[in-house]
């Protein structure tokens, strides 16, 4: 059987921030997020080329699909692509959870198929990577790959895909300047030998690395990541400033910059965009090269922090 290729651009759009939007929302990111400012991020970044949108279900639960599906309506369905998830552990109690929580996501999305559809995190391998061949088959999931899961749960899921002709066509994990698990555990190098792109995601710590947020002016108090972030801020504050610093020899800023760091590293970001302008920032990414002893300087600087940023979800790569 053959595959046909996922075609994916240099940065991907991740839409978490975007289920705290409006009224609702579940006080994440606590970014206070309005349609006409969400409109506008896909106008600047559909012009610029960037079209694969990342989402979940459980992001603002329902809401950050509800609104991206909105939001998206202004283009041709041709024009762009959607990944989203299926979360185990939202899983509904009747025969097929899997199908009956993508028929909620293709509703919410307003579109009839979902061009990469992952698992969120391996709870359970062998019980639920069976689950993605009968959607494949259906022509409503074009590709599927795995997030969050270690090496040895890759193989596992790509072994029960390949017994019907399918395989792991993409992997998403958390992979940034301060958090290289991925890369340690040889992931990355998998990746590579296998030709499966490797999605990066939270590769600006949630705007911790951006350089916007310091201890003078920490991230909006009350929020999940205000918890997560706030008390390592001057921790990050050499590593921040040089991210700058190399920014602006190359006439960019510092998310830039952690974001080329990424995408030398052979990734795919999954960058959270939350304002019009973050989309000149990845333009300035796609374009800028760092040098071999730039990206050993800030894995450096990043090592001497010393600080752990692993989500409460994750576990050990
Ligand atoms: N598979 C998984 O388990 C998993 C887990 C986490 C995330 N993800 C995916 O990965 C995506 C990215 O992660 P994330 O959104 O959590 O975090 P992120 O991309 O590391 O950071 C996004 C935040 O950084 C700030 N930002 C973005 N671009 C900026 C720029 N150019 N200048 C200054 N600040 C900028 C924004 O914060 P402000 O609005 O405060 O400025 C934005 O909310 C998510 O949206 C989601 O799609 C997947």
């Amino acid at each position: 059987m053959t595959i046909e290729t996922l075609k994916i651009p240099r940065i991907a759009l991740g839409t978490w921030a975007w289920g705290d939007s409006g009224e609702a929302g579940d006080g994440y990111f606590g970014s206070h997020l309005t349609r006409a400012g969400l409109e506008e991020v896909a106008d600047k970044a559909h012009a610029a080329g960037f079209t694969l949108w990342d989402t979940a279900m459980v992001y603002g639960m329902g809401r950050s699909e509800t609104v991206l599906g909105d939001v998206l309506k202004r283009f041709a369905r041709s024009d762009y692509q959607l990944s989203t998830k299926f979360t185990p552990q939202a899983a509904g109690t009747g025969d097929d959870p899997m199908a009956d929580m993508l028929e909620q996501s293709l509703a919410r999305l307003g579109t009839d198929y979902i061009d990469l559809y992952w698992i969120h995190n391996p709870a359970d391998v062998a019980r639920w990577t069976p689950y993605l061949i009968p959607l494949l088959k259906s022509g409503k999931v074009k590709h599927v790959g795995v997030s969050n899961h270690t090496l040895s749960e890759i193989r596992r899921a790509n072994r029960i895909l390949e017994e019907s002709g399918f395989r792991v066509e993409a992997i998403q994990n958390h992979y940034s300047l301060l958090y290289r698990g991925s890369e340690d555990a040889g992931i990355l190098d998998y990746c590579r030998s296998h030709g499966i792109p490797f999605f990066a995601y939270m590769v600006l710590e949630q705007g911790a690395l951006t350089g916007r947020y310091s201890p003078e002016n920490p991230l909006p108090e009350g929020t999940n990541r205000a918890q997560a972030y706030n008390g390592m801020l001057s921790q990050l504050q050499a590593l921040t400033d040089r991210l700058a610093s190399i920014g602006q020899s190359h006439g960019a800023a510092a998310p830039d910059v952690a974001t080329a760091w990424a995408i030398a590293k052979g990734a795919t970001p999954i960058i959270g965009v939350t304002r019009p302008d973050y989309v000149d920032g990845l333009v300035r990414a796609t374009s800028l090269t760092l040098t071999g002893d730039e990206v050993a300087e800030l894995e450096a600087l990043a090592d001497a922090a010393d600080v752990n940023t692993r989500g409460w979800w994750e576990k050990e790569m």
